[in-house]
């Protein structure tokens, strides 16, 4: 049976090939092309991500979808565009670098633009708003390739941006996906389960990047059965500028490095503490306890006790004991 196509994802469709065809065969497009060039995309790189740009003047797009036939009540609850006092549409993106966002299976159901002026006043990102067909909750960047990749590169790499995706990509990590900034949502969680039980996160280097590292694992340990593993970059960089700067082989070496979620927690913790003073660093073994207490496997407590008596230059009996103590409380 013939399964009729929602008039929005066809229109979708048809405004990626728009900006895609603006960015790279015309004069409206050649701001977009030249910031895309600094960015370090290549014309391989546009096609693969089907990026594009929404021009500076005019209503381009509109009138381009007008002349393909769509009917204004269609375009107005599209998102594409903004819609005045007196209801007249507008383009709602302009003069930004476009990244399609598709669903489960790759239809292109939204739009997020990088602004490509100098002017601070305006949003660095412009999204889609909820739609019919765009649920922001739902969305991941890449996710129909990456599912794919994931097949034979064992994991699904989650990143912050967009950026992120493209520059590990070029850097041969064709699995990674993001969600629209730092906040993953439990649908998404869910989304990646079904894929694969290996997820790597890779936010950016910064506070609010490893926070958020923070978060997403404790969320993916709540509906568990992943494996995670966390990639935490020097330098406070993300990854497009970490790929930039070290190249392609070191950051694959960085994702091989991913920590473990315990090894993550307890290096976050050593850093909260001046482990020279006796008083702090008792203070950490036992919050260091807690967290071992946590893990169900013995071999795995074992493992870390051990690593942290080792560093600190305790016996792993004592540490053991006060483990001991502490899953009895836990319990
Ligand atoms: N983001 C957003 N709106 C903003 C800023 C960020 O939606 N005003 C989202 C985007 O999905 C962005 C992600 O948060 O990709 C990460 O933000 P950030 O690290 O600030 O941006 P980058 O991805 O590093 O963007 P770029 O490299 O283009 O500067
Ligand atoms: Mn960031
Ligand atoms: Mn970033
Ligand atoms: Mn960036
Ligand atoms: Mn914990």
């Amino acid at each position: 049976s013939q399964v009729k196509l929602n008039p929005l994802i066809k229109m979708h469709k048809d405004a990626c090939d728009f900006y895609h065809h603006v960015l790279l065969t015309t004069r409206a497009g050649e701001r977009g092309m030249k910031y895309a060039r600094e960015r370090e995309l290549s014309d391989e790189i546009l096609e693969h991500f089907q990026i594009g740009y929404a021009p500076k003047q005019d209503n381009l797009l509109l009138t381009y979808l007008h002349d393909k036939g769509y009917e204004d009540d269609e375009l107005a609850k599209s998102g594409l565009f903004v819609e005045s006092q007196d209801g007249c549409l507008f383009d709602r993106f302009r003069d930004r670098l476009m990244f399609p966002l598709g669903n489960e299976s790759g239809q292109i159901i939204g739009f997020s633009g990088r602004r490509i002026s100098q002017d601070k006043t305006e949003a660095k990102y412009m999204n889609s708003p909820e739609t019919e067909i765009f649920t922001k909750s739902k969305v991941l960047f890449h996710f129909a390739e990456a599912k794919k990749a994931a097949r034979s590169e064992g994991h699904l790499i989650l990143y912050e941006g967009y950026m992120d995706v493209i520059s590990a990509y070029k850097a041969g990590v064709h699995s990674g996906i993001a969600s629209m900034g730092t906040s993953l949502t439990d649908q998404q969680v869910y989304m990646l389960r079904r894929i694969t039980p290996n997820i790597i996160i890779n936010y950016d280097g910064d506070d609010p990047g490893v926070h958020a590292e923070e978060r997403a694992a404790h969320m993916f340990e709540k509906v568990g059965g992943f494996n995670l593993g966390i990639v935490v970059l020097p330098e406070k960089l993300d990854p497009d500028e970490y790929v930039k700067k070290y190249g392609a082989e070191k950051y694959r070496d960085e994702v091989k490095g991913a920590l473990s979620p315990t090894d993550f927690f307890l290096k976050r913790l050593a850093q909260k503490y001046n482990l020279s003073n006796d008083r702090e660093r008792i203070t950490y073994l036992s919050e260091a306890v807690k967290e071992i207490a946590h893990l169900s496997n013995p071999v795995e407590q074992d493992i870390y006790l051990e690593k942290v008596a080792k560093q600190e230059g305790v016996s792993k009996d004592s540490l053991k004991v006060n483990l001991m103590r502490e899953r009895r409380r836990q319990n």
